[in-house]
């Protein structure tokens, strides 16, 4: 985590406000009725220089829309996606693939599988070092190559080899000396520590805090593992259907939850000791419900155990219950939910 002060300190670097990705699905239900999938509805977000921001939900909540969103590799349906460089701010949700070109420098992403995203046909130097070439860069590729794989742990001389020839772990620090490479400002890491093993996991992780402070560089961080979230993220966002239920510090989070999902989440984590059982029930009844039909008024209420009548019929709007810590839930202020701790 970087420190408080600093980070509170620290420019805005991106401000997203309402920001919606829909999908039309081509498939017709009910009489010819398109379908359409509202996978991120209207997400606001700030995100500061050298900060990591968690997102967090279960599978199909619309982490990996958003970020795909934010960088613009969708084009969203409706919001602000406001990028502040020091000289100049853009909204990237309203420029043209002609103009986003130039920024497309300042945003990277790293994936989940680092087996299927190196291509096995390029060297290593072909593959770090391409972005450079895409952005016109064709003096002094080598040094930068081998200056990245330095600073990602890695020794220079695998530069000529083949994907095929690394583990794991060193297939996704070659993932992150690329997305590195051209210094971007922001890097959106969907689930990219989820395939290693754990000590490589935790390598991994080391190495991107120590990238954090050397580069500035700020994180969108991706992650089911809530214990990685907890380790690594200053704030974090709680997704469930494409909204936002509950945004805070990290600490604030795991200690007082406010939304009912946000509890359950957390207590769904298998505990460490043995002897402490993890609440299964604690993904309150049921799985995720259709995005394609959400239910009514607050989209969690069917699986809420504190749900009222209102939560059936009115969408709880995200409002701040104490400074940098929002809530949508109409009784966030009178539920108590017991946080939990899981990292060391
Ligand atoms: N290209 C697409 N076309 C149609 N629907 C999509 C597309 N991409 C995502 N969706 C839908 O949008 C919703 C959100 O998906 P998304 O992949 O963003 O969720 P996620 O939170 O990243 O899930 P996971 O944890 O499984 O990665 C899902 O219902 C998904 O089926
Ligand atoms: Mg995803």
């Amino acid at each position: 985590m970087a420190n408080k002060q600093e980070l509170a300190d620290a420019r805005v670097l991106l401000e997203v406000e309402g920001l919606q990705k829909f999908f039309h699905l081509r498939k017709r239900r009910f009489r010819g009725t398109p379908t359409v999938v509202k996978a991120v509805d209207g997400v606001s977000f700030t995100m500061r220089e050298g900060e990591f921001l968690g997102i967090v939900g279960e599978s199909g909540s619309g982490k990996t829309t958003l970020g795909l969103s934010v960088l613009r590799a969708h084009a969203p349906t409706a919001g602000k996606i406001m990028l502040h460089l020091p000289e100049q701010s853009y909204d990237l949700a309203q420029l043209s693939g002609e103009e986003l070109r130039p920024l497309r420098k300042e945003m990277q992403m790293i994936f989940q599988d680092p087996f299927s995203s190196l291509n096995p046909r390029m060297s290593i130097l072909d593959i770090v070092s391409e972005p450079l070439r895409l952005n016109g860069i064709n003096t002094g590729v080598e040094e930068a190559v081998r200056d990245m794989l330095v600073q990602v742990g890695l020794s220079p001389e695998i530069m000529l080899r083949y994907p095929h020839a690394f583990s794991g772990g060193q297939r996704q620090r070659i993932a992150i000396a690329r997305a590195l490479i051209l210094n971007p400002r922001i890097i959106v890491a969907d689930e990219c520590t989820s395939a290693l093993d754990v000590s490589v996991q935790a390598q991994i992780l080391k190495l991107l805090e120590g990238l954090r402070r050397s580069h500035n560089v700020s994180f969108l961080f991706i992650s089911h593992n809530l214990a990685v979230i907890e380790y690594l993220c200053d704030r974090v966002l709680v997704m469930y259907l494409g909204r936002l239920v509950e945004t805070a510090d990290t600490e604030v989070l795991f200690q007082t939850p406010k939304h009912p999902y946000t509890a359950a989440l957390l207590a769904a984590v298998p505990k460490p000791d043995p002897r402490v059982r993890s609440d299964d029930k604690a993904i309150y009844d049921g799985d995720i419900p259709d995005p394609a039909n959400p239910p009514p008024g607050c989209a969690f209420h069917p699986r809420c155990p504190h749900a009222k009548e209102i939560c059936m019929k009115v969408v709880p709007s995200l409002r701040e219950v104490s400074p940098g810590h929002e809530v949508s839930c109409h009784f966030a202020d009178d539920i108590i939910l017991e946080g939990v701790k899981i990292a060391n």
